[in-house]
């Protein structure tokens, strides 16, 4: 790795603010390679000084991390803490309430759809209100290692539900709310969840989805699907009441089947607030989250328990370098691994105050993010690259009437940050005071692996800079030969770090195939990447079928699949194209059958078949008639 010096116009430097050094956790660029050199040349050292900071029921027995990344010799696998016992749930919660004494204060400030909605939890509420969920869950049969499905919009629940699920060793697979029936079906039969959590519904917006709808539907198509394994259905049944400040009269119908259905509102004051942790093995499953696959099925990647603990709880604090004194704020969904990793687990790890945001940027005006900064004072903000281009094309003028200068740090994350959108979320919203920490990393990282160190790394617009700490990154051309200094070509990683996923849910061979098969001895992340002559790397984008439309993955196949399941359709191509707010979008070409004709109607009813099969992310922006499409033999 080259130490960063010289300077070219092309690549200017954005030094980090003095003012955030002083107290820093990694202060400066040397600090950064020290600890850096050490997390490669002693990952025993380094790691158990992280694990440190947690309880363990029981120590580890050998090398925190044991692997074999090379399908030549044998299975991969990835084992971290191996012999040792913990829990998640307590770690995060307990261990800040008792340990820490830090059960006053707010855990996250939960802000609604609308701003007259919000309420501030505290650690010993969230932690009385998860055992609460255990008991509930406990009481409708699930055991250890079963897996819940989670259907929940962004409010309090949804956190309840997955810490109540680490509590007791069940792992929670959470789809996020905006997928269809369809795309929920799939994900319940795939992991065989026993139990289904949802709601009435949720605004998004001004529009009213109702959720438990699409959910009975999801339930309905697995039992055409197959034998049915969601037994019970777990409804927050009056998150619009709530929301409507009791005015029942208002309240959207909720389909209710009493035989399967249980309302989340009645049974939680009925069981006890406390609840045993259940002590699991280090690498117990902790959670399934499915992200698009290159052959259109999605992939449920696992992540287990002790590796994404140290994982995320370290990045969290390095990369936002986090103080007690912060009011933090991802606006992601925790329906993707980003609010996994960075609303619920990191920042709980770390005794943090979080914002729970349930709103959309433009509801209800353009200026609602800069409104809830300013409002909790938030300190750290994390989005992504196509929220930053969407709320640019609204100009300076929402900004300004609100005072963001409690903020010091920005993040972004899910895609490449163009340099236009970079300078705007930094002089704009950062008034240049804030570094911004360009986070790479995927699902299966599990936490990030290319980010800069806010008061340590000199920024490159566009560039996610260097590895974080065991992260040990390498380019490889074409033929698996490594590539030294100024080079392009694909990213790898030589060996694991402790939040890397273990395998494919129920599809080890799936794991192999698609990650360690093409370049024996490393993970594959599917990325293209260049590093400049300083050693910075920069994410070239995905060099697979995978398009990435609002930092969100989808695969071309899948949507092919799903435009050939209309009767009018022989076949259908799929490509992407560079769109200003979504950084990529849909093209779909089609072939018709024969005597069907091309016209408006029919496009409508694809664009609409593509979003009921998949939802509305997967919405192609354009629909061309392709009468015939070039092929390639392969044969
Ligand atoms: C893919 C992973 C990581 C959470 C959200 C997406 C792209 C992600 C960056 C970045 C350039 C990025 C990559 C990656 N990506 N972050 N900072 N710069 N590209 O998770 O759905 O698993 O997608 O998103 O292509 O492989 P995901």
């Amino acid at each position: 790795m080259v130490v960063p010096g010289s300077q070219h116009a092309e690549d200017k430097m954005y030094h980090p603010p003095e003012g955030l050094q002083k107290d820093a956790h990694v202060p400066d660029f040397n600090c950064y390679l020290e600890l850096y050199k050490k997390s490669i040349e002693e990952p025993d050292v380094f790691w158990k000084e992280v694990a440190s900071d947690f309880y363990w029921k029981k120590p580890p027995t050998g090398h925190v991390l044991q692997y074999n990344f090379d399908v030549t010799k044998g299975n991969i696998y990835v084992k971290c803490m191996e012999g040792a016992k913990t829990n998640m749930c307590y770690n995060v919660l307990d261990r800040n309430v008792k340990d820490k004494n830090l059960g006053e204060r707010v855990a996250f400030y939960w802000e609604g759809n609308s701003p007259d909605h919000h309420v501030a939890i505290t650690y010993s509420q969230l932690l009385g209100q998860v055992c609460r969920c255990a008991n509930v869950l406990k009481q409708m049969g699930v055991r250890k290692g079963d897996r819940v499905a989670i259907y929940l919009p962004m409010i309090p629940e949804l956190v309840y539900t997955m810490l109540a699920c680490a509590r007791i060793g069940a792992v929670h697979s959470i789809v996020f709310a905006g997928f269809s029936s369809e795309s929920l079906c799939e994900r319940i039969l795939d992991s065989q969840c026993s139990i289904l959590v949802t709601a009435d519904g949720v605004y998004r917006g001004e529009k009213w989805i109702n959720l438990k709808q699409i959910a009975d539907e999801a339930l309905e198509k697995c039992k055409e699907k197959a034998s049915a394994t969601v037994k019970r259905c777990l409804v927050v049944k009056h998150h619009a009441l709530r929301i409507k400040s009791g005015d029942v009269s208002n309240e959207p119908q909720t389909p209710w089947d009493a035989a399967c259905d249980v309302c989340w509102e009645e049974v939680m004051g009925q069981v006890s607030e406390q609840c045993e942790p259940e002590w699991l093995d280090a690498e117990d499953p902790l959670f399934i989250l499915y992200t698009s696959g290159s052959t259109g099925k999605p992939k449920g990647v696992l992540h287990t328990v002790a590796g994404y603990l140290l994982y995320t709880s370290l990045t969290f604090k390095y990369v936002f370098d986090h103080q007690p004194d912060d009011v933090y704020w991802c606006t992601a969904d925790i329906g993707w691994i980003t609010g996994h990793s960075y609303i619920t687990y990191g920042p709980l790890a770390n005794g943090a105050t979080s914002v729970l945001f349930e709103g959309i940027p433009v509801h209800p005006h353009v200026g609602r993010f800069w409104e809830v900064i300013e409002k909790y004072r938030v300190t750290k903000f994390y989005t992504a690259p196509t929220a930053i281009r969407l709320l640019m094309k609204y100009g300076k003028e929402p900004l300004q009437k609100y005072d963001l200068s409690s903020l010091r740090i920005l993040g972004t994350v899910g895609e490449p940050i163009n340099p236009e959108a970079w300078h705007w979320y930094y002089e704009v919203v950062g008034q240049k005071r804030c570094p911004v920490v360009d986070t790479f990393w995927q699902t299966e990282t599990g936490g990030h692996v290319l980010t800069p160190l806010p008061a340590a790394t000199p920024l490159k617009p566009g560039s996610a800079t260097f590895p974080f700490f065991g992260v040990d990154p390498t380019i490889l051309n074409e033929h698996g030969e490594e590539l030294e200094g100024e080079a392009e070509g694909y990213l790898v990683f030589r060996r694991p770090w402790p939040g890397i996923m273990r395998t494919v849910y129920g599809n080890q061979e799936r794991f192999e195939n698609t990650y360690f098969k093409k370049f024996p001895g490393f993970y594959v992340t599917g990325d293209g990447c260049r590093r400049d002559k300083d050693g910075y790397y920069w994410i070239t984008g995905r060099i697979d079928d995978m398009i990435n439309v609002s930092g969100h993955l989808l695969s071309t196949a899948e949507v092919e699949s799903s435009l050939t399941d209309h009767g009018a359709v022989a076949e259908a191509a799929v490509v992407s194209r560079p769109h200003a707010v979504k950084g990529e979008c849909l093209y779909c070409f089609v072939t018709l059958k024969d005597c069907r004709e091309f016209n408006r109607t029919l496009v409508d009813e694809l664009k609409r078949q593509v979003r009921e099969k998949i939802g509305p992310i997967a919405t192609p922006d354009f629909i061309q008639n392709a009468p015939g499409l070039p092929k390639t033999r392969s044969d």
